[in-house]
């Protein structure tokens, strides 16, 4: 579906405002050469938790999940000291955001559209990311799924933000990195932007982005 009169952007955070490889990229030297293949099992660990945990009808919080994940990538991956435990909990707390990220959301909000992050995140770590990215200035929320206890896509995720701008489904843009995030908000009935930095194959063909572009700075330039 696309949409030409969209009054909100809402952003998925964690992947496609902020990089979840950036924590390690801070300590690469230090974390050596399985660094790489420890911030994917980090990653995807923690992403498996949510599904997990919401499946069994349980919830944690995100910080938690995300502790978790990493204490699991360290017994993986046992070149990578755990010393650096705290560093990397500090650096994915204030995650960088990619460099596009800050003028993409300026330009959308000199449009006058509103503006949100919709996130698995925790409000205190959304808080302290968007705030050291620079990006608060131009959001108008930042939704968590903490208000709901469960994770995406989950679709009482999604309706955190019909219900907090009180607009219909249709007038959302979604953006995100995550094809399954993607497909959960499309299913929703938002219009939505699939940011396929990796170029990776498509998947869930019942659920199909309106438009895909590879790096955030194509956004403005779409005309949703
Ligand atoms: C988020 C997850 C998908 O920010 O990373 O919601």
């Amino acid at each position: 579906m696309i949409n030409v009169k969209a009054q909100a952007y809402v952003f998925d955070a964690y992947g496609t405002l902020l990089d979840v490889h950036a924590a390690i990229a801070r300590h690469r030297a230090e974390a050596g050469p399985d660094a790489e293949r420890f911030s994917e099992i980090w990653r995807i660990k923690q992403l498996e938790y949510t599904w997990t945990l919401t499946l069994a009808g349980a919830y944690l919080d995100f910080w938690s999940l995300t502790e978790r994940a990493l204490d699991y990538a360290f017994a993986r991956i046992p070149s990578v000291s755990q010393a650096l435990r705290p560093k990397l909990l500090e650096a994915y707390f204030k995650l960088d955001a990619f460099p596009d990220a800050a003028e993409t959301l300026a330009a959308l909000k000199s449009r006058g559209l509103r503006l949100a992050i919709l996130s698995n995140g925790s409000p205190r770590m959304l808080a302290a990311a968007t705030q050291e990215s620079k990006l608060a200035a131009s959001l108008d929320a930042v939704l968590s799924v903490d208000a709901v206890r469960v994770y995406k896509p989950r679709p009482e995720v999604y309706a955190l933000v019909t219900d907090r701008f009180a607009i219909p489904a249709q007038d959302v843009v979604f953006v995100s990195s995550n094809r399954w995030d993607v497909m959960g908000a499309a299913s929703f009935g938002f219009s939505t932007v699939w940011v396929n930095r990796g170029r990776m194959p498509d998947e869930y063909p019942d659920a199909q982005p309106s438009r895909t572009i590879t790096v955030l700075a194509e956004l403005p330039a779409l005309g949703l």
